[in-house]
């Protein structure tokens, strides 16, 4: 139980803080945000992820299937689509993402995902 609630609770949050990022200040209206995976990765999936995509110590004693993005068989299987997916519909105790984020911020993030397991030093 509980957890759905603290899920919807941190989802909450990111989205209300992604809604901050986005406010313009001044009279230069300036052009639209541009999508920044990086950002959302840090706001809605460093926390079970890791920032490095390993995954979070704390986390993993929890939700032991929060995987390693440089698991070269998780890299060797998961394509962008296939990410970008799970991002969408969640997938065993990983959370939806398909109604707080639209489709090219979904798309930018198994991108950033991907780039993330391949990357052998600090993200
Ligand atoms: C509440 C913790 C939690 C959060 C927040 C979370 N995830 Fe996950 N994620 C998981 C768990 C647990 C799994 C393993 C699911 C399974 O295979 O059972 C997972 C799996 C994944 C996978 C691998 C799917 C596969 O096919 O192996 C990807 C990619 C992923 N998450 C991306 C993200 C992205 C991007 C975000 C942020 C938008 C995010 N996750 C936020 C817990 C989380």
């Amino acid at each position: 139980m509980g957890r759905g609630v603290a899920i919807s609770f941190w989802v909450a949050i990111a989205v209300a803080a992604l809604g901050a990022v986005g406010c313009t200040t001044g009279d230069d209206p300036g052009p639209p945000m541009p999508v920044d995976p990086a950002v959302i990765y840090a706001q809605m999936c460093a926390r079970c992820h890791g920032l490095d995509g390993r995954g979070d110590p704390e986390i993993r004693k929890t939700l032991p299937a929060v995987r390693d993005f440089h698991d070269p068989a998780f890299q060797a299987r998961a394509s962008n689509d296939e990410i970008a997916r799970v991002i969408m519909a969640g997938k065993g105790q990983m959370p939806a993402f398909g109604a707080g984020l639209s489709v090219p911020k979904i798309q930018a993030l198994s991108g950033y995902v991907h780039r993330l397991g391949t990357r052998s030093g600090q993200p």
